[in-house]
């Protein structure tokens, strides 16, 4: 199996007065995409940060910016968050009334399509959208909150999807998101995972010590 994989801090644990630097750290310790949370107070019960201050970050950084929105219907946003600055634009399965829809926005708009899926929600429910996405996000925690526990029967569902995906040939990367830390950074990885989001994770103490090793597998 691929062990390689990509280190995506999620900022809602970085200092939000401080954003700016913080991204500079990350890039200099080595990250390899950034992840943003946007929450919107319907889909999960928090509100995180929007389109102002991704617009305002890119001037900060030229990494890959993973935007996952936890927001109720996306389908509304996505063209202004590209225009902000997103590259890649996650959306829920579970707040999309039409996902195939919202799959056409972030393509027409020219940012990579990902899809997520909460911790109730199997990964059969997004087979059906694996030709048209390059990620597939799954949540390891139920979304809202930074630093909960890792739900341990997600790992199962990360590896059924990825046998999934390596039978049926596909290209769609699995990125894990949510009380991912150094000591069960391995079995994440084992389930197939490839794209590792950690928050409190990384932020919390040395940043660039953190980010030196979450990369590698312990
Ligand atoms: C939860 C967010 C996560 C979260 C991860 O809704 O999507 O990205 O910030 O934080 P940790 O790594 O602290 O669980
Ligand atoms: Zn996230």
């Amino acid at each position: 199996m691929d062990i390689t994989y990509k280190l995506a801090p999620s900022i809602l644990a970085a200092d939000f007065a401080k954003l700016g630097e913080e991204l500079g750290r990350l890039k200099d310790a080595g990250a390899d995409y950034v992840h943003i949370d946007v929450m919107d107070g319907m889909f999960v019960p928090n509100i995180s940060v929007g389109i102002p201050v991704i617009k305002s970050i890119r001037a900060y950084s030229d990494m890959f910016f993973d935007v996952h929105l936890m927001v109720q219907e996306p389908i509304r946003y996505i063209e202004r968050f590209k225009e902000a600055g997103a590259d890649g634009i996650t959306i829920h399965y579970e707040a999309c009334s039409d996902v195939d829809a919202a799959l056409d926005e972030i393509v027409r708009v020219g940012a990579r399509p990902a899809i997520c899926i909460s911790p109730d929600t199997p990964y059969e429910s997004i087979i059906p959208y694996l030709d048209r996405v390059k990620m597939v996000l799954i949540m390891s925690v139920y979304p809202g909150y930074g630093g909960q526990k890792l739900i341990p029967e997600t790992l199962t569902k990360a590896k059924n999807l990825r046998e999934y995906i390596t039978e049926h040939n596909l290209d769609v990367d699995i990125e894990m998101d949510g009380g991912i830390k150094l000591d069960n950074l391995k079995t994440v990885v084992d389930a197939g995972v490839n794209v590792i989001v950690a928050g409190t994770g990384v932020f919390a103490g040395d940043l660039k010590e953190n980010v030196r090793k979450f990369k590698q597998i312990p």
